[in-house]
Formats: C-alpha cells, structure tokens, sequence
C-alpha cells in the first residue's frame, strides 16, 4: 500500500520507519524542511534505538522517502497524522493547531486522486470529540474518511512498541456500520502482519478511542505520584518507598511497574497530557472527575523541589558550591529533555548560586539549548571531578552501575543524592558515603546519615 505519515517528529518518524519496515511505500511529510533533509539522509533526528536502522533499510530499499511538499502524498491510500499537541501557551489545554493545518493542507491536494477511498488516520494524542471536529474538514472531499488510531510507544521502545504493540485500537465515527468495516479492512490491510501476529484489535467510537489514550497516560502518571506521594510518608516516617513499591506490586491487582519512586515523570508526553486531560474535563462541564489529576501533578512537582531541598540540608548554602548532576534526559535510552525533572533540578541549583556540571550519554546537546550557561561534560569522570555533592537524576546504566571507591578517589566531599532509587545505599554508606536517596527515610530507621534529621512526626508510626 501506499502510505503517507505527516508529521516525522518522533511518534510520526518512527511509524513512518516501521511502516516501511512492513513492505509499504512511505512518504514522510513534515513542514520543517531541515528535519526532512536529515531524514532523507538517512539521519536521525533524535536518540531512540534502533530507528536509525530501519530508517535507512527503507531508504536503501526505495520503499521510504520524506517531503514537505503535499502535492506529493496526493496519491497516498492512507495518510497516518503524527503531528505534535504540545500544551497551548495559555492554559492547560492541547494546541491542535498543527493538527488542523494538516488536515486542511490535506484536504486540499485530496481531490487530485480522483475520488477513491482514501482514509486519514490519527495517531495524535487529542481530547475527546478532536477526530469529530477533524472529520468535519474532510466532508467535501470524495472518497475520504477519518479513524483514529492512537500510539502508545514509549521512548527508548519506540521501534519495537510500533512493530510490536500490545494492543492496536481503532476510533471510527459510526461503529457497525458498512464504512467503518471498510476503513477498518483498510486498515487492517496496513497492519497486516501486526494482526496475523495476533497483536489484539479493538474497534469503538471516536470519542471512546481518543479516551482510551489519554486515560492510559493518565493512569501512568497516577501510579508514579502515587507512590511519590507514599515516598513524601517515607521521608516523614522513617520508612523505605521501595520496600514499599516491592511488596505492594506483589498483588497481581497492583502490579509492580510504574512504582519506582524518585523525581517523577517528565518527558514529551505525561506531563501536558494530564494537564489536556484536565482542561478537556473542565470544558465538558466534568471537571471535577479529574480533579484529583492536579494532585498528581501537584506531587509530581514537589518531589523536584525536594531535591533541592536536600541539597540544601547537605550542603547549607548552596552559593559557590560545585555540583554534579548524572543525568539530563527525562528517562534513560532518551536524548529528549522536554519536561526532564532533572534539567529542572539542574536550573533550580544553578539559580540557587551552585557551580553546576551535568553529564548525560546524549541528552547534554539538548540540554544545553534548554539551559542557557549549562555547564555540560560529557565523560563521566571528568564531570564527576572535585564535586561536593553528586545527584544521580537520570538513571542511565552506566551510572546505575558506578563503583563507589572509584567515584569517592574522584569528588571532592563524598555525598549523593540518588534522586531515582537506583544505587544501593548500605554499598555506598560502606565506602565512606553520605547518601541520601527519595522516599527512603531519612530517619534512623534506615540507618541513613541525617544532617537536618527528619522532623519529629508523633502522629506516624516510625517502622522498627
Ligand atoms: C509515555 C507512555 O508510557 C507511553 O505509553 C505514551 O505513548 C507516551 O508517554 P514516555 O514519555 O516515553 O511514554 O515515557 P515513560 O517510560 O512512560 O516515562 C515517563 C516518565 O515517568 C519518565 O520521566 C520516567 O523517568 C518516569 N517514571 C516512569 C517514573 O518516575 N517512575 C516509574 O516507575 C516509571
């Protein structure tokens, strides 16, 4: 089939790739001509494993090209949006604006192929009641219909998350009926080889689909300021958040991932995506339903400004000090700081006066645009190199696996913070260490070394 992707950010670059990657002739579209040039070159745009790979086997094969000219997909028999929604300047909400554009742009050159089925399908993250409104600017268009389609892929999964997923679900505008069969035979046909591998497939309304997306990130973002929040007890109590995490998971009803306490989520997605959630609720006059979202996060926030705070009860004044921060993406296997807690933590310190240093396997790139005089290093020794305090933020492996006596014959003071529960803190206490962890008590009860000790809280049992 022929197959147009409009919009090659991340979601829309790798599906273009994996579309490819299962034998269809792909045109990828994206207004920003530098990005189509990189892609065309067989450049990736950002980190993510594996994409180059399948980039450039589709390229060699001729089955992958990338525009920005939409004349050129005119012929396409399903045209996949991968546009961006990124939170609107003035509130919460999503800005759709690309989106729309697209469809409009679309639904022009449209006519050019002379009225046969064509289906556009959205992969956006969107409110509910979007795929509606986007259907209605391709009424006057013969032949033409919309599905949704939303993507779950993780970053650092991207790849296999497309090619592999753990559920495909199609939004059509009237269930049931002899269209929707049609475009959902039509899209089958697309992912053909996704279904014959037994990938399940479920077929609702528009307004069901785009509420299954959202929900699910909603509910991700629930578990880790859940256990964010328990972490905040932890601290006050004595108790340790991921014995907590451990044995809570155990219950098949819980389950243990999405559980790991630490500085939050952050990154493309979670964030402006509950904050859409929230506001699309408000607009539909059930605002309250999804109240308890500006707790998450409200809690979400707070665990960056705790570190901080840390920082200051091991350091006191944090004016001159010289810090290192491991770690500036928002989550390992990742280049992308959008929204990253720890470039967050990174600003807070260099505002507070701190001579900060930030190391990150590919991210410092970024970063750097992001944090305007970030001191970036690359090598992790270098940057670790007569610090007083080091603050574990993204928990790639090379850092999960640091050796404490070697890290301690390179810094200055022998202190950490392990903003991502990650480092075994007995280990490190062993060699000398000051280690202070997130919802791991600072309290005698884990026998951590206490600067400012917890405050008393008579009201909460301290754990034996
Ligand atoms: C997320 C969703 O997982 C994905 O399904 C959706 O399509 C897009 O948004 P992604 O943004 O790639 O994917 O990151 P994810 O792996 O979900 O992590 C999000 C953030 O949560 C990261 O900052 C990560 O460090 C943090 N996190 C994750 C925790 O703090 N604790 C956890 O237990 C898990």
């Amino acid at each position: 089939m022929i197959v147009s992707v409009i919009g090659v950010g991340y979601l829309g670059a790798v599906h273009a790739a994996a579309m490819a990657e299962l034998g269809h002739d792909v045109i990828g579209l994206d207004v920003d001509s530098g990005r189509v040039a990189a892609m065309q070159a067989g450049r990736a745009p950002f980190h993510e494993p594996g994409f180059e790979e399948i980039l450039r086997r589709g390229l060699a094969a001729g089955r992958l090209r990338f525009t920005t000219d939409y004349a050129e997909i005119a012929h396409a028999d399903v045209h996949f949006l991968g546009l961006g929604t990124p939170q609107r300047a003035d509130g919460f909400g999503a800005d759709l604006r690309s989106l729309e554009a697209a469809v409009a742009s679309l639904a022009a050159v449209l006519p050019a192929r002379g009225g046969g089925p064509t289906l556009v399908v959205g992969k956006s993250t969107v409110p509910a009641g979007t795929a509606r409104r986007l259907r209605a600017q391709l009424t006057a268009v013969p032949g033409a219909d919309l599905m949704w389609n939303p993507e779950f892929l993780r970053e650092g999964f991207a790849v296999q998350d497309t090619l592999a997923p753990d559920r495909l679900v199609y939004g059509v505008a009237e269930p049931e009926t002899p269209a929707a069969d049609a475009q959902v035979a039509m899209l089958d046909a697309v992912y053909a080889r996704l279904i014959a591998g037994e990938v399940p497939r479920l077929v609702m309304g528009f307004e069901t689909a785009e509420l299954v997306k959202v929900s699910a990130n909603a509910f991700l973002a629930t578990k880790i300021s859940f256990i964010n929040a328990i972490a905040e007890l932890c601290e006050a109590t004595g108790g340790d958040v991921t014995d907590v995490a451990r044995a809570i998971g155990m219950d098949d009803r819980i389950g243990g991932k999405f559980l790991r306490a630490g500085i939050g989520f952050g990154g493309g997605c979670l964030p402006k995506d509950i904050r859409a959630f929230i506001a699309s609720a408000e607009d539909l006059g059930v605002g309250e339903a999804l109240g308890f979202l500006r707790e998450v996060d409200a809690v979400n926030q707070r665990r960056r400004v705790r570190v901080v705070e840390i920082a200051r009860e091991l350091l006191g004044d944090l004016a001159g000090q010289r810090i290192t921060v491991l770690g500036a993406a928002f989550k390992p296997d990742s280049d992308d700081v959008r929204d990253s807690p720890a470039l967050e933590v990174v600003s807070r310190l260099m505002s507070a006066g701190a001579h900060v240093t930030v190391t990150d396997p590919e991210a410092l790139d970024n970063a750097a645009k992001r944090v305007p005089g970030l001191v970036g290093e690359p090598h992790t020794e270098q940057a670790l190199a007569g610090a007083e305090l080091v603050l574990l933020l993204t928990e790639w492996r090379e850092y999960r696996g640091l050796d404490p006596v070697r890290v301690r014959n390179l810094v200055a003071a022998p202190r950490m913070i392990d903003g991502r529960n990650v480092l075994d803190p007995g280990a490190w206490r062993d060699e000398g260490w000051e280690i202070r962890s997130l919802g791991r008590g600072a309290g005698p009860a884990n026998g951590t070394s206490v600067v400012d000790g917890p405050v008393a809280r008579p009201d909460l049992p301290i754990p034996a």
